[in-house]
């Protein structure tokens, strides 16, 4: 395929990309071809130094209860104080879409390349898979809350000690067509040097 043909449907796609709340999901989600191109997607992704600094833990059915099951017996343990409607919503937060896949960060000392650089990379990794579901006719959203920061949590995945959970990814179905959210304008937020569009400042 060459790279330096156009391919202006492909923009289109990716400009009408947006997150769809989990509770406005419902199945199906991505099946099994759906979930390995998304997670070719994921892995085709910059990497400074080739150190594959990510890992993916793909839930679905008894994997997501079995999940839940830890969220919650961790959440009660470490906030017994906690009210109902805050249990209920770790009791239902693995479960809130037809798959899940929980990607962790997980640098590598084998060279000198900074931290930074491989977290960046893992959340280049979570921004393909979201396009990649969106290309496939699915919709995602990518949430963190408080099991992602939950050593029981990261204990369950085998994660190590410099490893962080960088977003659980849920992916389903619309059930409907969200409103769209504003979206930033580029004046705001970019300056031009040398460029056509700087013509005039
Ligand atoms: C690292 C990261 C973590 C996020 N965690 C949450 C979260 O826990 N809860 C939430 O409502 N939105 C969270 N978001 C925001 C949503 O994923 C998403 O950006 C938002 O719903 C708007 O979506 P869109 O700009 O993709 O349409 C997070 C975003 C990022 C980048």
């Amino acid at each position: 395929m060459s790279l330096n043909k156009a391919r202006p449907e492909a923009i289109d796609v990716l400009l009408t990309r947006r997150s769809v709340k989990t509770r406005d999901m419902i199945a199906p989600g991505p099946d099994a071809p759906a979930l390995a191109r998304i997670l070719e997607a994921a892995m085709r992704v910059p990497d400074h130094g080739k150190l594959t600094p990510w890992r993916f833990f793909v839930f679905e059915g008894e994997g997501q209860e079995a999940l839940s099951a830890i969220i919650i017996r961790a959440f009660q343990q470490e906030n017994p104080d906690c009210t109902s409607a805050q249990l209920a919503k770790m009791e239902g937060f693995a479960r809130q879409a037809p798959l899940l896949v929980v990607l962790a960060s997980c640098p590598s000392d084998a060279k000198p390349i900074a931290l930074w650089e491989q977290q960046l990379s893992a959340g280049a990794s979570a921004m393909a898979m979201l396009m990649a579901a969106h290309m496939l006719g699915y919709v995602g959203q990518w949430l963190t809350d408080w099991p992602a920061y939950s050593p029981a949590v990261h204990s369950h995945l085998g994660l190590g000690s410099g490893d962080r959970i960088a977003g659980f990814l849920f992916f389903g179905s619309a059930a409907a067509q969200p409103t769209e959210r504003p979206r930033p304008n580029i004046a705001d937020l970019v300056r031009f040097f040398g460029t056509e569009a700087d013509e005039g400042e």
